[in-house]
């Protein structure tokens, strides 16, 4: 049986002129950083993509700061030939929360939390014949977001009876899923306004959209600059038409 469709969220970045949403992608990462990281890695992730052009944007030395507070396994020995650990510095990756997929299967109860680096392109589901072909352009174009948002949203506190795995999930395939409900209303701060407020709520709903489109950053970090360029080349291509048109006609004019 598969599961239901995850429904269509509101994505800035969708779209021919979409475009990441800065602050969105700050807190994505917090949450990603506070909660997700503890069991996923992150591994084709480098610190210093988060002060690149076109997504979180994040200052320097921000990034030199964060990357400091990990520890990282130097690539190649010491002097006396031992693997050492130090500091991060911004060209390395995030290091990954478990040594390999069998100790983070050993640890996750058989199951390993997969790596999210690409989880923001891998997921979807199929809508069949002939919605697939419209959807590149609907509202479901988004699926991989609109599929995370949906995990992190579709615990049930009650499954039905006689179910007996680690967590019920209305969007999971077969419902049964290894990873206990990550978020929890109220668990990650976010940024206050001057009133005191957060500037967006702090549910698990927000969570859920924030760390899924920061996802799909991580997944796909070129993203701004290809669909600009893909903008720029359609516009080009316009231009040349037009000029081309002109030049047949002048060259193939009669000459009479
Ligand atoms: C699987 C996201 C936190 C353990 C997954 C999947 C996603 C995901 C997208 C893949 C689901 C699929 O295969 O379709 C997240 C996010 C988190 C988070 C965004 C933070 C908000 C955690 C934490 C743990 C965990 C804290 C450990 C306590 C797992 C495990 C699986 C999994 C064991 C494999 C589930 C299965 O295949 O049944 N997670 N996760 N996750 N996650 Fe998380």
């Amino acid at each position: 049986e598969g599961a239901p469709i995850p429904p269509a969220q509101e994505w800035s970045f969708s779209g021919a002129f979409g475009t990441f949403d800065r602050a969105q992608l700050q807190r994505g990462f917090k949450v990603y950083r506070e909660v997700c990281s503890a069991c996923h890695g992150l591994k084709y992730l480098s610190f210093r993509n988060l002060a690149q052009p076109g997504g979180p944007e994040f200052s320097e030395e921000q990034v030199k700061a964060l990357a400091a507070e990990y520890q990282v396994t130097n690539a190649t020995p010491n002097d006396e030939g031992e693997i050492f650990q130090r500091p991060g510095r911004p060209a390395d990756r995030f290091p990954s929360p478990f040594a390999n997929d069998a100790q983070a299967a050993y640890a996750n109860g058989g199951k390993a939390p997969p790596d999210l680096s690409l989880m923001g392109k891998a997921r979807t589901y199929e809508r069949g014949f002939p919605l697939f072909i419209i959807d590149m352009f609907s509202q479901y174009q988004e699926q991989a977001p609109d599929y995370i948002h949906a995990i992190m949203t579709g615990y049930v506190e009650h499954p039905p009876e006689g179910f007996s795995g680690v967590a019920y999930n209305k969007y999971f395939l077969n419902n049964a899923i290894a990873m206990v409900q990550p978020l929890h209303d109220g668990q990650v701060e976010y940024p206050k306004n001057a009133d005191g407020r957060a500037v967006v709520p702090e549910t698990i709903d927000q969570y859920g959209k924030d760390v899924a489109a920061f996802l799909v950053w991580a997944a796909d970090p070129h993203m701004e600059a290809r669909k600009r360029l893909g903008m720029q080349a359609i516009l080009f291509l316009i231009v040349m038409s037009g000029l081309m048109y002109f030049t047949k006609k002048k060259i193939w004019k009669r000459a009479h």
